[in-house]
């Protein structure tokens, strides 16, 4: 997960972040497409803000705020995607994508619906839209403790290229860089 600044327009990670050249109508027009597929895990846009705000809270040390969610769903670089069961959303990718780079944000999923497939379904997507817009490398970076959540990203194919010593707030924990070659990995994991 990315330590979000109040009101920031751009992720922390991805040292060699190529110039900026949204490309807006591709990914509405491929949002579009998908839009109605069952079993897709779906757009989410501020009416999702308490739901994630809540869920935030139970997946996250540091969650990010309501105000963080608002920054970031009326910010065209930004996406969020979300899967829903009967009322609830029990899952959430946040993406933050620009010219031929992505950074994945956060990922979680309820703590009562895991090792389901959620979080694979979430990543397999973002990762199949991404590689349709072209992007061509994927960075996140992870709590050196998360093993589950680093399992989930090496089986996509994401490799160690780095550190942030004591990088989070809470712990001073430090945070694994991580990358994908998009034009060289598949969309499914291992
Ligand atoms: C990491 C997280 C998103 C995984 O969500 P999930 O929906 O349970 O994951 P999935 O069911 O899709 O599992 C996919 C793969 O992730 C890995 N994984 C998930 N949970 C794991 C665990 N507890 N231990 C080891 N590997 C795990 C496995 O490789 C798994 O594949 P498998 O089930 O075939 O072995 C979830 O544990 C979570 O929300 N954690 C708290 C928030 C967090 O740490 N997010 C990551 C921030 S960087």
């Amino acid at each position: 997960m990315t330590s979000l600044p109040e009101n920031s327009d751009a992720p922390q990670g991805g040292d060699d972040m190529e110039q900026d050249m949204p490309r807006s109508s591709g990914w509405a027009a491929l949002k579009q497409a998908v839009a109605f597929v069952p079993g897709m895990p779906a757009e989410l846009g501020k009416a999702d803000i308490p739901a994630l705000v809540a869920l935030e809270k139970l997946c996250f040390s540091v969650p990010w705020s309501a105000k963080q969610y608002e920054t970031v769903l009326g910010n065209e670089p930004f996406h969020l995607f979300g899967i829903r069961e009967g009322a609830g959303l029990v899952g959430y990718l946040t993406l933050y994508a620009a010219a031929w780079e992505m950074e994945i944000l956060n990922i979680a999923t309820h703590p009562d619906h895991r090792r389901r497939g959620h979080a694979q379904r979430m990543l397999s997507h973002v990762l199949h839209l991404c590689r349709e817009m072209g992007i061509k490398r994927g960075y996140l970076e992870v709590r050196r403790s998360n093993i589950p959540a680093q399992s989930l990203y090496r089986s996509f194919g994401f490799e160690e290229v780095g550190v942030r010593r004591r990088y989070y707030p809470d712990n001073r924990e430090d945070a694994i860089i991580m990358r994908l070659d998009l034009d060289v990995s598949q969309a499914q994991p291992d």
